[in-house]
């Protein structure tokens, strides 16, 4: 460093200055920069590459990750898995528009599949098609690139109306043929919808997300690329779709993977089909599932596992081609899905849209530089954290109206940390499969089905709390109770000796925490969503669950409103949700937040 110090001291004295040390590098970069020689690394390193792999409705609890050995090569083995990543809707489009605008559903207000509350048509009216992460990462220099299903209701009929925005290069699956695996129609940039009848689409996207890889590699800005298969969602046959009722059935495997996996079936966990029912009452009052019932859904997981084959072949593809590359080594490789899945659970039959951890925990596998090999990160991490993490790798300035915070990407990361997840929904849930027709008169559809949940992990706790639209309630100790088989909250009133404890406080203590909680995070905006205690108690004397159950704050905590609901409504309709604003606690006295 001898040549390093005598050059700044050189311009400290041409500058008539001191130069500190630790500026003494750049300096030498910035005069040495365009020497041939120089040992130094170019300061213009290119920003990060990101490639972005998004499955559908791909569970992390019922194990799908272990089928998937050359993604666990890839991607669990070079980078680090993390062990606690939720999604905040567990359905698939309000979760993606999440995901690409960087804000909780009850802030996009898409909060469906289809219009009036949801879909492509209601992302472009609420102004997120000018507005959305690859817009934001083109503006910045970025190529961007997309192929599979974005949203739902992109249609044959709409996609034109306006096209989607933000991508150098798109090749978009449109509805209503999504979700067919043998007859999907994709639609490429601004040219007209192309049927691969006959194809299987887990095929066609392959050779269209290597032919973008191959564009991305040879420009000369960085890039972004997004590949969004459909697997392992339920097969879904367009000619079926007339009736108004969408009929779900198992996904199509590739033909070479159709032998695979015989005799696998769904873990034989605690709560699967269970003799004894649990949780709300809707819950409660499905019936247990007999045999023929059982074998179907352990060929529905088959078929599932079967089907991420071609993904998992996407996978090993994708990084192939990145290792033959020069390009590997700048490159930032995810891995996750839009939302969980159950299958037979609490008796439910396949499907999502619950806030079961089945439904709400998904896998998230992240490598690339700095990134630790083969590390498990516990830290608590959602999909509204990953726009702000993208802007972080790729060193655009954070915004004020993002709901998340980046998240720690390696062990040195310095990230804000939360414990909560904020779940919601609204409208219907829905039951896939020959047996998904618990609805009322038959039908696959659950109505009055809008809740709000929070999910906390703590040190010494984790817990899931809920709040449903008929004002039933949920409360699970996972660490005591990790299949949520026992709803504490109907105990609450069982004032003895045996009622059970959070963190050694009584229930009803520990609840009325949980309620502010919940409260201030159904609505919240911003850094309110991301440290929410500090909106109930503003001095940052508060910033756990933990810390909130001290005894000192009792009484400000009993006078908290609790959430409930006027009326079970299909959108996000303040009227019928009940006390929007919580009391925030200034020293000793509380007045109202707004
Ligand atoms: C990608 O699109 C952006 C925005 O339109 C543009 O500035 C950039 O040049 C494009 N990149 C390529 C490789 O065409
Ligand atoms: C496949 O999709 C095309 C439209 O893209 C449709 O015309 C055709 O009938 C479909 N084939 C089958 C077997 O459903
Ligand atoms: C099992 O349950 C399903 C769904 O309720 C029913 O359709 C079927 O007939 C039952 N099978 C037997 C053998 O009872
Ligand atoms: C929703 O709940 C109301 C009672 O609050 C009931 O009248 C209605 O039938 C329920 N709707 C569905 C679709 O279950
Ligand atoms: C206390 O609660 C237990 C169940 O948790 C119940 O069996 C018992 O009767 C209760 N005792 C009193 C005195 O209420
Ligand atoms: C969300 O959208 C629905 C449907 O357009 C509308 O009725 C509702 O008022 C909106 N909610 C909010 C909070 O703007």
């Amino acid at each position: 460093m001898k040549l390093n110090t005598a050059l700044a001291g050189l311009l400290a004295v041409i500058e008539g200055t001191a130069i500190a040390q630790a500026d003494t590098q750049s300096v030498l970069q910035a005069v040495l920069g365009s020497s041939e020689s120089s040992p130094v690394p170019s300061l213009s390193r290119r920003r990060p590459n990101i490639l972005f792999i998004i499955t559908d409705d791909q569970d992390l609890q019922l194990n799908s990750m272990a089928y998937t050995p050359l993604t666990a090569k890839h991607l669990r083995d070079k980078g680090t898995a993390f062990a606690n990543h939720f999604v905040t809707t567990s359905l698939c489009c309000p979760s993606r528009v999440s995901l690409w605008s960087g804000r909780l559903a009850h802030n996009t207000n898409v909060t469906d599949v289809s219009p009036p509350y949801g879909g492509y048509p209601k992302f472009v009216e609420r102004g997120f098609n000018d507005n959305f992460l690859p817009v934001w990462l083109q503006q910045a220099g970025y190529d961007t690139y997309y192929t599979g299903k974005l949203f739902n209701a992109h249609t044959v009929e709409n996609y034109d109306s306006p096209h989607v925005n933000g991508f150098n290069g798109s090749d978009f699956l449109l509805d209503p043929y999504t979700y067919a695996y043998l007859n999907a129609t994709f639609q490429r940039n601004h040219d007209p919808p192309v049927s691969y009848e006959g194809q299987h689409t887990t095929d066609v996207i392959t050779e269209k997300a290597l032919g973008f890889l191959d564009d991305a590699l040879e420009g000369d800005r960085p890039w972004f690329i997004a590949l969004a298969p459909i697997s392992p969602h339920s097969n879904v046959d367009p000619a079926r779709l007339n009736g108004g009722e969408v009929s779900f059935s198992a996904p199509i495997p590739l033909e070479r993977h159709r032998h695979l996996f015989e005799g696998v079936q769904v873990p034989r966990t605690e709560h699967f089909n269970p003799d004894e029912p649990s949780g709300v009452s809707w819950i409660q009052n499905l019936p247990k599932q007999n045999e023929s019932v059982v074998e179907y859904h352990d060929h529905f997981y088959r078929s599932r596992l079967r089907a991420l084959q071609g993904v998992d072949e996407l996978v090993d593809a994708a990084v192939t081609r990145l290792e033959e590359s020069d390009q590997l080594d700048n490159t930032y490789i995810i891995y996750t899905s839009d939302n969980g899945f159950h299958i037979g659970q609490h008796r439910l039959p396949p499907g999502k849209t619950c806030g079961f951890e089945e439904d709400i925990r998904v896998p998230f596998f992240i490598r690339g530089p700095g990134v630790a090999e083969g590390m498990v990160q516990n830290a608590v991490t959602t999909h509204i954290d990953l726009a702000p993490t993208f802007f972080q790798l790729a060193g655009i300035p954070t915004r004020d109206y993002f709901d998340g915070t980046p998240i720690p990407i390696s062990p040195s990361s310095k990230v804000t940390r939360h414990e909560h997840v904020t779940v919601e929904y609204w409208g219907k849930g829905v039951a896939e499969g020959a047996f998904g027709g618990i609805g009322p008169s038959g039908s696959n559809m659950i109505g009055n089905h809008t809740y709000k949940s929070v999910r906390l992990i703590g040190e010494g706790y984790n817990l899931y709390y809920s709040v449903w639209c008929n004002n039933e309630h949920e409360l699970y100790d996972l660490s005591t109770d990790p299949y949520q088989l026992h709803n504490l909250y109907p105990l609450i009133s069982r004032a003895n000796s045996t009622e059970p404890r959070i963190l050694g406080r009584r229930l009803s203590d520990a609840i009325s925490r949980l309620d502010a909680l919940l409260l201030v995070l159904k609505s919240c905006v911003g850094i309110n969503c991301i440290e929410p205690w500090n909106v109930l108690q503003p001095d940052d004397s508060v910033r756990t669950l933990r810390d909130a159950l001290d005894v000192e704050y009792d009484s400000f905590y009993h006078q908290q409103p609790a959430v409930s609901f006027d009326w079970c409504d299909a959108g996000y309709v303040i009227e019928a949700e009940g006390p929007q604003v919580a009391l925030t606690r200034h020293g000793l006295n509380w007045d109202i937040w707004t």
